[in-house]
């Protein structure tokens, strides 16, 4: 498996990044940590050697098991990320947050911390990034990127120091991103690692009209899983099923694939829960779309995810 470089960092990604939200237990339903640690294992001893979590999943769970499923691997090898979470986020609680997930992960140091989500208490920027320049010279992280920020306060951030990474929801079926960030990102060396790549399932082709879901499941509320979205996403998934079967790929190989070529991002988080799903979905590593098809499937996806309206995030509607 490749790598590449996240910005302006010497931190490198695996051209695919294991989602480790599921495992946490929280959102989805049906996680088995026995399973979600042979997962983690499956994608390491494949080459997808970064892994994404963050303390909100599972406060600490989906951490401690990131750390319990690569106890033994060379730590040098991996890219590990993790999320400040917005409750922590004041000057003086960065330090304490990031100690907890060093905890949690049993590490000394994190490749990669975000700050999850912009502050709704409005805490200056300035602050808490003031407090993870002070993580970075100590060593306790080694970059830092954002998620979920608009392109103003991605620029506001950058005033008080150094973003190699953002971390936004991108895939075939939700794509505001093209809006702004992205160029700007591409502009200025700031390296993108996108979420929600298989549309939490919907890309696999799994899932049919008549598909639901339990109340405590999230994507029984998610705003693509509602009408008529759903069927305009599920109408996406037929339109790519003749691209699929050309390249003798499954449609989850296909839609990681497509966002593993789009200029400017450096590399699809994609989520699982066991080893099949990894296997699966490694596969997108294997084969290259040709330029035209690339293109025909970016016209397909257009379709659908430029007349969506402007959701707050994937998983709510306001
Ligand atoms: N920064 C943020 O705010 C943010 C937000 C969301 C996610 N993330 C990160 O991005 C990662 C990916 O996003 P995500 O997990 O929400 O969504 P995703 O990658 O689009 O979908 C993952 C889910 O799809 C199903 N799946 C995966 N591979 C499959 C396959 N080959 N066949 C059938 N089903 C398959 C699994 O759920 P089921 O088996 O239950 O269907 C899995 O949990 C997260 O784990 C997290 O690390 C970050």
């Amino acid at each position: 498996m490749n790598t590449k470089q996240l910005g302006k960092s010497n931190v490198k990604v695996s051209d695919q990044i294991f989602g480790c939200w599921a495992i946490g237990g929280t959102y989805f339903t049906g996680a088995e940590d026995e399973k979600s640690i042979a997962a983690i294992r499956e994608a390491v001893d494949h080459g997808i050697t970064s892994l994404d979590t963050a303390y909100i999943y599972g406060n600490g769970h989906s951490e401690q098991i990131v750390g319990q499923a690569v106890k033994g691997y060379d730590r040098e090898k991996l890219t590990i990320i993790t999320k400040l979470w917005k409750t922590w986020m004041a000057k003086d609680l960065v330090e304490t947050a990031c100690d907890q997930s060093l905890k949690a992960l049993d590490m000394d140091y994190i490749d990669v911390y975000f700050i999850h989500y912009p502050s709704d208490t409005g805490v200056p920027i300035a602050d808490t990034m003031e407090a993870l320049m002070k993580l970075k010279e100590k060593g306790k992280i080694r970059c830092i990127g954002v998620s979920n920020f608009s392109k103003d306060q991605l620029m506001e951030a950058c005033k008080y120091g150094q973003i190699d990474v953002i971390q936004p929801c991108y895939s075939l079926v939700w794509r505001f991103l093209d809006l702004e960030e992205m160029d700007y990102c591409i502009q200025n060396q700031i390296g993108i690692i996108s979420y929600c790549t298989l549309a939490q399932g919907i890309l696999t082709g799994k899932f049919n009209k008549d598909t639901r879901f339990s109340k405590e499941d999230g994507r029984s509320r998610a705003p693509l899983f509602q009408s008529p979205y759903f069927e305009g996403a599920l109408d996406v998934v037929d339109r790519l099923r003749p691209f699929a079967q050309k390249y003798d790929v499954t449609l989850a190989q296909l839609s990681i694939r497509w966002v593993m070529q789009k200029e400017g991002i450096t590399a699809p988080i994609v989520g699982a829960k066991s080893p099949a799903q990894v296997q699966d979905n490694r596969k997108a590593s294997s084969f290259v779309l040709s330029d035209s098809d690339f293109a025909a499937i970016d016209e397909i996806s257009k379709a659908f995810a430029y007349q969506l309206p402007r959701f707050k995030t994937f998983f709510t509607a306001k």
